[in-house]
């Protein structure tokens, strides 16, 4: 605590990312979900076109042909889309313009991506963790209520982080119908890996809000983009915040990759199959070692070992050069969050796994 400080920056949670090492070639880099290959080639070429004297003026403040583009592939209005540095920052002015509401608490599972709770910090969003079921899926009648206190909102991921579980759409209708007076966000970073989109919903469902990234699917993770997707009255409560805090969040180069990622579709389709299809032969490799691993919508696994906890691996792996994500809530302290990359990583990561384990064995 320091006397310059504001009153409750002492009690901030802030959020702690996975390693982002220096020299990323010399380690297998499994613990951020990122796309194991690069962005649209289109991409690319758009922000070399975009570095060019145009950057000494301002960027589009409302990074209009972006939104017109990720409207028209969803079927949606542009006033329908707001897009944002990265969706942890479209997060972060939908926490602040949708879930502050004057004692109602927002709801949320117990287990979800940990950036939640620090917004709830950040803003002081009264919030009630809901526990996810035994088999660590998303206990639906519990957001369905009745509810003592209309909530100020619910959200969750879909499919969920770090289990990589999903909902079915089904369930998401369900809970926003039992809802109407609260938003109910629905962050889809992982969607694209297999998951059916509740940008499908937002027709029936003006409570609905759905949050995407380029970061997982489009291999933009650098350029930071993402944007929210709801009902044009709602978008306009998050843009009212986000003119309040940043008229610029997309500079001119991720505007123009961001643009023409979004008009790749082979590019993007081929991208998400490569992936699919190496979850599925690695979740198959991990569990004849041994592992439980969760069924996985996403592009990552989350598996345990029933003899060894999920810390001790972590470490040995790290020892080997190969980074996996682990989280120390007790709940889920067996597990690791191992992103899925190329056949190569997955043989690198096994074979790591595999000497690791039967050194213990032997010990
Ligand atoms: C569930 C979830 N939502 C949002 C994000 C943030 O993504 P970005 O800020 O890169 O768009 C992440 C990143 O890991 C995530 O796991």
């Amino acid at each position: 605590m320091s006397r310059l400080w504001s009153d409750h920056v002492d009690g901030l949670l802030p959020y702690v990312p996975g390693e982002q090492p220096a020299q990323p070639q010399r380690l297998l880099k499994l613990n951020t979900n990122e796309h194991p290959y690069g962005p649209s080639p289109r991409a690319l070429q758009a922000m070399r076109d975009a570095v060019n004297d145009d950057l000494r003026l301002y960027p589009d403040y409302d990074s209009s042909q972006l939104c017109q583009a990720i409207a028209t592939l969803h079927g949606l209005r542009a006033e329908q889309i707001l897009v944002g540095n990265g969706s942890d920052e479209v997060l972060a002015h939908a926490f602040n313009a949708l879930f502050l509401r004057q004692g109602r608490p927002l709801l949320m599972p117990d287990i979800s991506y940990s950036f939640y709770r620090t917004y709830c910090g950040l803003y002081r969003i009264p919030h009630k963790l809901l526990p996810l079921a035994d088999d660590f899926t998303i206990r639906v009648e519990d957001y369905i209520g009745p509810h003592e206190v209309v909530p100020a909102g619910i959200i969750f991921a879909n499919p969920n982080a770090p289990t990589g579980i999903a909902l079915p759409l089904e369930a998401i209708a369900a809970i926003a119908s039992a809802n109407p007076d609260s938003a109910v966000v629905v962050d889809e970073a992982y969607v694209d890996f297999g998951a059916d989109s509740a940008i499908a919903l937002l027709r029936e469902h003006e409570n609905i809000a759905v949050i995407h990234t380029l970061s997982k699917s489009r291999a933009l993770a650098g350029i930071r983009v993402g944007f929210i997707a709801g009902n044009a009255e709602l978008i306009r409560g998050v843009q009212r915040v986000k003119d309040s805090f940043n008229s610029y969040p997309l500079d001119r180069v991720a505007q123009a990759g961001a643009m023409a990622s979004i008009l790749d579709e082979t590019h993007f389709r081929w991208a998400c199959r490569q992936v699919i299809d190496e979850r599925e032969s690695l979740a198959g490799a991990l569990r004849d070692l041994g592992f439980e691993v969760l069924p996985s919508q996403a592009n990552f696994l989350f598996a345990r070992h029933p003899r060894y906890e999920g810390v001790v691996i972590h470490a040995a792996l790290r020892e080997r050069g190969v980074l996996v994500r682990h989280f120390s809530n007790p709940r889920i302290a067996q597990f690791l969050r191992i992103t899925v990359g190329t056949p190569d990583d997955s043989r690198r990561l096994c074979d790591s796994l595999e000497a690791i384990l039967n050194e213990w064995q032997q010990a």
